[in-house]
């Protein structure tokens, strides 16, 4: 493992035992360091690493052990890690969103560049078969000019099963941001960077009751809209429409849709890596289901972390901070809007990174 990509893990909740898995099974990755707030967490998950160890989040930020941090803490936390990391000149990946506000994240991303570090961000769903079959299929021009999406993400709300749904709840949380990343990195991987956007929401219920766990009954407080809707207008001209809600207790909705002159597509659900496209041609009276034709079959949580590095040095990581920037640019302006009731013009455009060949 003498050439292993030296990885430090800072939080160790929830959503880091898939990624621990991911990595376990990469043989160009090895966890050198866990950290977490909860030092007995960290602690209990390095027993099980074989080449890791327990460390303050300081100490792991300064190991000199360490190549990559993978940030895995809760939203509120993720720019300080990564600018204590990036100023300890270490490669940072973290969760989505790249930061709980625009203005952190932009922090982060000039902290990144400046100091020569490479910066990636979830989600990596979007560079699975599901939404990479889908774009293949779109820039292939089968659907003919794409002319407008709908995405829509309607739940009953995390706190019915995550055992700490706090932050869900508060800024940085509610469903455009939290589950918003998946949505709109679809959007743009299918039509391309988002030029402005309106939006509208609503909080109607001022608490959520923990659904399980060891808090189970405990009501948390509810300190941003619950129901956001907007409209993205992308450079191209396409619109799509997002609706992203922890108010709706069912939908039959698909996750997203995309229309195009020539046929009509129904994308599978953007947090998820793999899933079915389906396709109906003007004049036919069928849905039709594509076989994959991009995208890494298979994966799981960790992939965008492979693939920044696995990529060569200098060429951008697919799960980059800069889609993570414009993202969290397009979900900020859609608050904005939200709040201002104006239109709110968006000034990041990056690439759309290359598609996935099928593996
Ligand atoms: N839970 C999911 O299904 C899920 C899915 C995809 C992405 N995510 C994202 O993953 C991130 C973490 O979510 P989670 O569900 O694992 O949360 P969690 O609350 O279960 O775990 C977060 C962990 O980070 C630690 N932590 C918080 N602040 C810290 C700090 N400053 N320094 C060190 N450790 C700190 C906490 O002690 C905790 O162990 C979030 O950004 C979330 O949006 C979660």
């Amino acid at each position: 493992m003498g050439s292993a990509h030296r990885i430090g893990v800072v939080g160790l909740g929830v959503i880091s035992r898939v990624y621990l898995e991911t990595l376990a099974a990469a043989p160009d990755a090895e966890i050198t360091a866990v950290a977490d707030l909860d030092f007995a967490r960290a602690e209990a998950v390095a027993t099980g690493l074989p080449a890791a160890r327990a460390l303050s989040v300081a100490e792991l930020i300064a190991a000199d052990d360490v190549d990559v941090v993978l940030n895995l803490t809760i939203p509120a936390a993720h720019a300080e890690i990564a600018l204590a990391a990036i100023a300890a000149g270490k490669d940072v990946y973290g969760e989505k969103p790249l930061a709980a506000s625009y203005a952190d994240a932009e922090a982060v991303v000039r902290a990144a560049a400046a100091a020569g570090v490479r910066l990636g961000c979830a989600p990596d769903t979007v560079l699975g078969t599901g939404i990479q079959t889908a774009r293949a299929f779109i820039d292939a021009g089968e659907i003919g000019r794409p002319l407008a999406a709908t995405a829509v993400m309607a739940t009953p709300g995390h706190e019915r099963w995550h055992p700490n749904p706090d932050f869900y709840y508060q800024p940085g949380g509610g469903p455009l941001l939290d589950m918003g990343p998946y949505y709109v990195t679809a959007l743009v991987q299918l039509l391309g960077p988002v030029a402005w956007v309106t939006g509208a929401g609503s909080r109607l219920r001022s608490e959520r009751v923990i659904g399980q766990g060891p808090r189970a009954g405990e009501a948390v407080p509810v300190a941003v809209d619950s129901h956001v809707t907007g409209i993205l207008g992308h450079a191209t001209g396409a619109l799509s429409t997002i609706t992203t809600s922890f108010d709706a207790v069912a939908s039959t909705a698909p996750p997203i849709e995309v229309h195009g002159e020539a046929a009509s597509l129904i994308v599978p659900d953007p947090n998820n890596f793999d899933g079915a496209v389906s396709v109906r041609r003007l004049g036919s009276a069928d849905w039709e289901v594509l076989s994959p034709l991009a995208g890494i079959a298979g994966a799981a949580r960790g992939a965008g972390l492979l693939d920044m590095l696995r990529t060569s040095d200098g060429a951008e990581p697919r799960a980059s901070g800069d889609m993570g920037l414009h993202v969290l640019e397009v979900m900020a302006g859609l608050l904005e809007s939200a709040e201002t009731g104006s239109r709110v013009e968006i000034r990041t455009s990056p690439q759309r990174p290359p598609l996935v060949p099928l593996a």
